[in-house]
């Protein structure tokens, strides 16, 4: 059973190394604070000139570490947190602070503190493309991964020069939702799901947030989904590699890094998204979105004027994964004629959520909608919040888990993702 993590009560020390990127881990020490954790900073003396000690005595009470010389620290610092921390994460691991990693140097404060950390440890590098193309760096990072260190990053996109390319530092949110998926998924040691990239080469698609169905030019049918467990499957499956498509309704969540993200408010205009994309091959399709299932039959040009009792007219919008479910097995029943067999992808799931009768529900929609899996919640787990509870009903079973951050549960849903396409031994849709 997986425990019920967020960072409540997880002790967390960041090591900042002298980067750009270095501001970011401002935002990192926040975020982590925000999902509970208990926070202590180390920097290298390069990191000092990019962001002050003193932003982060403002912000925790206490001085970051940074001169082991100091004579204020009583016995051994750099002992004491490695002792103390539950997790290490290194934001950004410059190309110099992973040379000296992988020679297993100790020479300032955050190598010595890492050679004693006793929890997890995430390397989150930041650099220059051709820093990171180095093959000295790449190497650096090939003996770190041998010798169990893990990485989250870097990703592709613009860097604070004004260039862009691999290199740049994943974003803090996502930093906290690795480690908090780490420590979620493996009680303490980060697992080889996180640490390699066992999505690359995989185009998926994932659906996120609420559809707005318009009733005149200010007002809506909508409801209350806050498109996060979207986003962090999208976030994750990024981590582990994949090429993501976000096709998303109107939520306030920011686009995650290294993501295509496609903003929509209907359900027709994700329908037409979501087609659109699909016929151009996709791997995996997650329709964690709450499409909703009905439009007003007309949408007024101007805005309704009060006048009496109303009743509101209701169509039908398309059923996005239940007609992608029926092309499939279209697809499927095609190719059983065929001497060349067609691959029966993309992957599909769905979510379910539901008041009542919640596994019994799932069943239905596993059937009716012709896919692969359903995440299955109720609406007072999964509505609005970080965490989420869930039962994964396939047609092998069901899987009932713990509650769990969003996060943690969508490196889950991925993995449950990967065993079906193993099970049907699916080529990749991009062929690669
Ligand atoms: O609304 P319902 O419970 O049927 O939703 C189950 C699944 O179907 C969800 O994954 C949702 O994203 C998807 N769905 C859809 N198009 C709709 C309604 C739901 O793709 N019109």
């Amino acid at each position: 059973m997986l425990p019920a993590v967020m960072l409540s009560g997880k002790r967390i020390v960041v090591g900042i190394g002298g980067g750009i990127a270095a501001f970011k881990a401002v935002e990192l020490v926040r975020e982590l604070g925000r999902r509970g954790a208990e926070v202590r900073v180390v920097m290298t003396p390069a990191a000092t000139r990019f962001v002050g000690p003193v932003t982060f005595t403002g912000l925790l009470g206490r001085p970051p570490v940074v001169d082991l010389w100091d004579p204020s620290y009583a016995g051994e610092v750099h002992v004491e947190l490695g002792d103390w921390a539950d997790a290490m994460v290194v934001a950004p691991a410059t190309m110099n602070v992973l040379a000296r990693l992988a020679q297993g140097q100790a020479n300032d404060a955050l190598l010595a503190t890492l050679a004693c950390a006793r929890g997890l440890r995430l390397l989150a590098p930041a650099m220059h493309p051709s820093m990171w193309g180095q093959p000295a760096t790449q190497r650096n990072v090939e003996t770190l991964r041998t010798d169990g260190w893990h990485f989250c990053g870097p990703v592709d996109g613009p860097l604070a020069n004004g260039a862009s390319g691999v290199g740049r530092m994943a974003e803090p949110s996502v930093i906290a939702d690795a480690l908090e998926a780490a420590l979620a998924a493996h009680g303490g040691a980060i697992g080889a799901a996180q640490a390699t990239e066992d999505l690359r080469g995989l185009r998926v698609l994932v659906t996120a947030g609420p559809t707005y169905e318009d009733l005149d030019p200010v007002r809506f049918l909508g409801n209350r989904s806050s498109g996060k467990m979207g986003f962090a499957l999208a976030s994750r499956a990024r981590a582990r590699g994949a090429e993501v498509l976000l096709v998303s309704g109107p939520v306030a969540l920011t686009d995650p890094a290294g993501v295509t993200t496609l903003r929509v408010r209907s359900a027709r205009e994700m329908h037409a998204a979501v087609k659109s994309e699909v016929a151009k091959g996709v791997d995996v399709v997650i329709m964690a979105a709450a499409v909703a299932d009905y439009r007003p039959a007309e949408q007024a040009a101007e805005k309704i004027k009060k006048a009496g009792e109303r009743a509101l007219e209701l169509v039908r919008n398309p059923d996005i994964l239940a007609e992608l479910g029926a092309e499939r097995a279209e697809r499927a029943t095609a190719a059983a004629h065929d001497t060349e067999p067609r691959s029966p992808t993309p992957v599909l799931i769905g979510f379910a959520l539901e008041t009542t009768d919640v596994e019994r529900y799932a069943r239905g929609k596993l059937v009716s909608k012709r896919c692969d899996l359903i995440v299955a919640n109720e609406a007072r787990d999964g509505f609005a919040g970080d965490t989420n509870r869930a039962h994964l009903v396939s047609a092998d079973g069901v899987q009932s888990l713990d509650t769990m951050s969003k996060a943690a549960l969508a490196d889950r849903i991925w993995d449950a993702a990967l065993r079906l396409r193993s099970a049907a031994q699916l080529p990749t849709a991009t062929g690669n």
